[in-house]
């Protein structure tokens, strides 16, 4: 099967597209021939190194397809399913994948593979930002960096169906567009303005309630500036970079700040709680409260270019890989 490998860490170059026999699911896994594969910023930290894999190593966390082999005492799953996954050995840049029972999502009628492949990891991170890490109240200023990303412009249209008032950066007048098209209140270009003074500005020197900063280093400050007093910065990715080190006293000199970097693996610790913000998901995607379709698609052979249009800040939306169909 086409699979991609990864033998050093490095830039995109280190993905490798190779053929390998299918492998065969142990006790309590089953095998996932893929439609489509998601393309996660995550898979970025651990190709460069940032996050530690042992090498060499098949990259994605998150692919949906059909299950298409049983290993012994699989109880959740049968031969045909359709389903979506979010594995944390990864392994998803490939044809097919060995996956857990436990962390198989089976898809409802109406949510195709290729969009759940693009979706269901961001959108149940959106889910649990919005929901458990702060949970967003009718009113509340939330300040969104990075508004028009794939995770960013999922949680912007989440927000604006529990009636926050939204401000968001972006990195260009296209991606201000689309901001302000998904429920963006108040947009700020961070390229071109200082995104600090304009919330500033525009809740009267209050400060926000809530930062949702998944940029990291370039913005981290900048975020914890934006806060009310005893405000939240949820610091939830490194897209820019990992974030400096913070003192105790920093939260203290920016009024008593609540600092939190939370991980999905952490908000869905349980069977219950996996099953339970997929199915949320869902629900609002078959109600038309998100809007969200596929946008750029990858054959799988061009990971590569994929991960370098992701990190030159290319990409808008959601993103799969295809892999060759044999
Ligand atoms: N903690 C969790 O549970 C969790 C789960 C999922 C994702 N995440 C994090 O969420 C963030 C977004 O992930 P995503 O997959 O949806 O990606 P994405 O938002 O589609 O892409 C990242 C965006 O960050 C902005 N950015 C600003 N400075 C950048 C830089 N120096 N290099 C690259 N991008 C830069 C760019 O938007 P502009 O051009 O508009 O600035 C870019 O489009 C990532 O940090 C990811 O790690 C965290």
């Amino acid at each position: 099967m086409q699979v991609v490998q990864i033998h050093k860490f490095g830039a995109a170059e280190v993905l490798e597209v190779t053929d390998l026999p299918a492998p065969q699911p142990g006790p309590g896994q089953v095998r996932v021939r893929h439609s489509a594969i998601g393309l996660n910023f995550i898979d970025t930290y651990h190709r460069s190194g940032l996050y530690q894999v042992e090498l060499p190593f098949t990259p994605g966390m998150e692919a949906a397809g059909v299950v298409d082999a049983l290993g012994e005492g699989v109880s959740q799953a049968r031969l045909g399913d359709r389903v979506v996954y979010i594995e944390r050995s990864l392994g998803a840049y490939a044809a097919a994948n060995i996956v857990g029972e436990d962390r198989l999502i089976p898809l409802p009628d109406g949510i195709d593979q290729q969009l759940a492949a693009g979706l269901t990891l961001k959108g149940m991170t959106a889910h649990y930002l919005v929901t458990s890490t702060y949970p967003v109240k009718q009113g509340d200023w939330v300040l969104v960096q990075a508004a028009s990303g794939a995770t960013g412009s999922i949680i912007v249209q989440w927000l604006a169906h529990l009636g926050a008032r939204i401000i968001g950066t972006v990195g260009s007048a296209e991606k201000a567009k689309a901001a302000a098209a998904n429920g963006v209140d108040h947009v700020i270009n961070y390229q071109t303005q200082d995104f600090v003074e304009q919330v500033r500005r525009i809740t009267d020197q209050r400060g926000v309630d809530v930062v949702f900063d998944g940029v990291g280093k370039t913005t981290f400050t900048g975020s914890m500036a934006c806060l009310k007093t005893r405000g939240t910065l949820v610091s939830f990715g490194n897209a820019s970079g990992a974030p400096g080190p913070v003192e105790p006293l920093d939260l203290l000199r920016s009024g008593s700040i609540y600092l939190t970097r939370p991980s999905l693996d952490h908000y869905t610790a349980t069977r219950e709680e996996f099953l339970w913000r997929a199915k949320e998901l869902f629900a609002l995607v078959s109600s038309g409260v998100l809007r969200v379709k596929i946008a750029n698609i990858y054959p799988l052979a061009d990971a590569a270019q994929a991960h370098k249009d992701l990190e030159a800040r290319k990409i808008r939306g959601l993103s799969v890989l295809v892999p060759d169909q044999v």
